[in-house]
């Protein structure tokens, strides 16, 4: 079994009109890299290598332009358009012959995440999935969690707790009066059952295909696990302008504090031993720019 991944980059997003009337959400800038470059990033930090971007017929050819077949970064990238917007699940849907029998990680393409150990959870989670099958997702504490899909769990648990696993009671997509405080952030870790499962729902009220009952029916088998982000950890939020300019200052923040990038590709395509030193340093020599300068830094120092 290996685990591939899912990229969901469609929709109209009409929370960020007009910036986002004639471009996809996904395309547009945090700081220095486009928004796709971070739920790509956590997929490779996942050492996930194969990866189907699926996105609206206005703006595929965009995200083909920008990243290609994936061999500048030793990947396999497929594309693949959702003619509906009509629901997160439907991923699975059209993902069925990418996925070819295969176990399946997807991710939100306007989810951004970072923070210590998230790489050794990603792993940890996908190692889980591939052995013992199964549905792996986060909770992350919010303060208004009616904007997400909410886990409530048996006990209440301690913010310090990191990878622990929790017993849940139920999931509810965006609900009026919220049982808890974790949303369930868009990263979601599937055994090969998955695209069955995804076949078999049913619209719901809002006539959506939903994550949440897909993960429903992964909780009603007794078999979805789902693990905290702890306190400090950051799940950021790109929906409207405010929160697109805050992930982006936050981004600016830590790369020019430490001179690490962050979410950087290229790099983590290196560091993974996808490509070697010198394909490294001739994609930085591409690029006239700080970002450019890194990657050939980076090529140069070696680790
Ligand atoms: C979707 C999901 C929701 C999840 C959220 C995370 O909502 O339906 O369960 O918590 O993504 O970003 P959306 O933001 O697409 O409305």
């Amino acid at each position: 079994m290996v685990m591939k991944g899912i990229i969901l980059a469609g929709g109209s997003a009409t929370r960020l009109y007009p910036l986002s009337k004639a471009i996809s959400k996904q395309i547009m800038p945090v700081y220095d890299k486009p928004m796709i470059y971070y739920p790509l990033s956590a997929l490779m930090m996942a050492g996930i290598r194969e990866v189907l971007v699926i996105s609206t017929p206005r703006d595929l050819p965009m995200f083909e332009e920008l990243l290609g077949d994936g061999s500048r970064l030793g990947m396999r990238l497929e594309y693949k358009v959702q003619l509906v917007p009509n629901g997160l699940a439907q991923a699975f849907v059209l993902g069925k012959e990418f996925l070819n029998g295969e176990p399946g990680c997807l991710i939100l393409g306007d989810n951004m995440f970072y923070g210590q150990h998230f790489s050794r959870m990603l792993k940890e989670a996908v190692e889980d999935v591939e052995q013992n099958g199964g549905a792996c997702i986060f909770g992350y504490e919010v303060a208004d969690p009616r904007a997400y899909g909410v886990v409530e769990f048996e006990e209440s648990p301690q913010p310090s707790e990191v990878s622990h696993q929790l017993r849940v009671l139920s999931l509810e997509e965006k609900p009026e009066h919220p049982k808890s405080h974790y949303a369930v952030p868009g990263l979601y870790f599937y055994d090969a059952q998955v695209c069955d499962k995804a076949a078999a729902l049913k619209p719901s009220a809002r006539g959506e295909y939903e994550i949440t009952d897909l993960n429903k029916s992964y909780l009603a088998d007794g078999t979805l696990k789902v693990k905290l982000f702890s306190r400090g950890f950051a799940w950021l939020d790109t929906g409207n302008c405010d929160s697109l300019l805050e992930a982006g200052n936050f981004i600016a923040t830590i790369q020019n504090r430490q001179g690490f990038y962050v979410s950087c590709i290229e790099e983590i395509a290196w560091r993974n031993g996808w490509i070697s030193r010198e394909q490294l340093a001739a994609l930085g020599h591409e690029m006239k720019t700080a970002y450019g300068r890194y990657l050939e830094r980076l090529s140069e120092k070696g680790n």
